[in-house]
């Protein structure tokens, strides 16, 4: 009881990482020198709150943030170079988060700031991974119109990346970013990559056996077809993260897609599945329109992938609710529809 109460004050008193703190600092400085500002540091301030850590100038200390700071922990002044900046810090950037994980691998902060009338963001790894994935993602993607935003400067030790921020005119729904998606990014993203057919084996390990993935599927009230597992499904390079929270419009309309930090090589329905959720029928069509010919039916890799993704689930200790409604969502599509009956366009 002693050492609980011990810990509560010291994670009180230190209430960010240290890790988290000299990665911030240091990338702070590092990407204002990149940019050439001739900026001297200024005083801000990082209060925790019960999620994360919130990044203000110091002058804009309010008395929320005081009331904040008797209950979650005490501010902590650093010296940013960017400046004045806003933003925040994830919630493994807590330490009494943090030391209820042996190892952080991933965590960012994310800075706000103007400067010469240039609205940007300096996103930070604060944990052990690189952004060596993202960083090579948005130069490839470059040369799409508008689809990701900008590299401003990037650390050559893939720490951190400045960013134009995008200034989007309004916030879009789930669905209408899911629409968005299907319209006017899905296609030329995939048709840049191509998609190729791998055998179903691939997704499936120690945990995600065959008869795991049936017994998933009878749980969700789904069917996967006899032959599933000797099928093949479509791959390419994917997001990887939550696509319908992830695309800011552009002032001029032109959609932008954020934060590739999770981009990789997986079955396209692991992406598609995302967006079959708000706009089953848009999904399918698209689908089937850039599956390869000899894969399986497209509504057959939702399924697989949909089981998949909820055995994944399973092993974690705690759930979020929303993401359990978002896979009986899904299958309630694809029970719809019947996933053993739905073939190619
Ligand atoms: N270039 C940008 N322009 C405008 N807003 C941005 C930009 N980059 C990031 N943001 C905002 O910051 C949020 C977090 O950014 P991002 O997703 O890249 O970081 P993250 O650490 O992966 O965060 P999360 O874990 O919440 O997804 C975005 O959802 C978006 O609201
Ligand atoms: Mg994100």
């Amino acid at each position: 009881m002693k050492s609980k109460i011990a810990h509560w004050f010291y994670t009180w008193k230190h209430p960010v990482t240290d890790l988290a703190l000299e990665n911030l600092k240091a990338a702070s400085r590092a990407a204002d020198r990149a940019l050439a500002g001739n900026n001297t540091p200024s005083p801000h301030l990082l209060y925790p709150t019960n999620r994360d850590i919130r990044v203000r100038p110091q002058s804009n200390w309010s008395p929320l943030v005081r009331l904040a700071g008797l209950i979650y922990g005490r501010p902590v002044p650093v010296e940013l170079w960017q400046s004045p900046a806003t933003g925040i810090l994830g919630p493994l950037a807590r330490s009494r988060k943090s030391a209820r994980k042996s190892r952080i691998a991933k965590e960012n902060a994310i800075l706000f700031w103007q400067s010469d009338g240039v609205s940007r963001v300096l996103k930070i790894s604060l944990a052990l991974r690189s952004h060596a994935r993202e960083i090579r993602m948005l130069k490839t993607l470059a040369a799409f119109d508008g689809l990701v935003p900008q590299i401003e400067a990037a650390d050559p030790n893939l720490r951190w990346i400045v960013l134009e921020k995008i200034d989007s005119a309004r916030q879009l729904g789930a669905s209408e970013q899911a629409e968005r998606y299907l319209s006017e990014i899905a296609p030329g993203y995939f048709r840049f990559w191509g998609c190729k057919a791998k055998p179903v084996s691939r997704c499936l390990d120690a945990t995600i056996t065959p008869n795991a993935m049936e017994q998933e599927a009878h749980r969700l009230s789904i069917e996967l077809p006899q032959d599933w597992q000797s099928g093949t499904m479509d791959w390419s390079i994917t997001h990887g993260g939550g696509i319908c929270e992830e695309i800011l419009i552009r002032p001029d309309g032109r959609p932008c897609l954020l934060d590739w930090e999770k981009a990789t090589l997986a079955p396209i329905g692991e992406d598609l599945l995302q967006v079959f959720e708000h706009q089953p029928e848009m999904t399918l069509q698209f689908f089937s329109k850039i599956s390869a010919s000899d894969t399986l039916p497209v509504a057959t890799q939702l399924a697989i992938i949909l089981c998949k993704r909820s055995l994944s689930k399973r092993k974690r200790t705690k759930i979020n609710p929303k993401s359990i409604r978002s896979d009986r969502t899904c299958a309630a599509h694809l029970a719809a529809l019947g996933a053993k009956t739905v073939g190619k366009a």
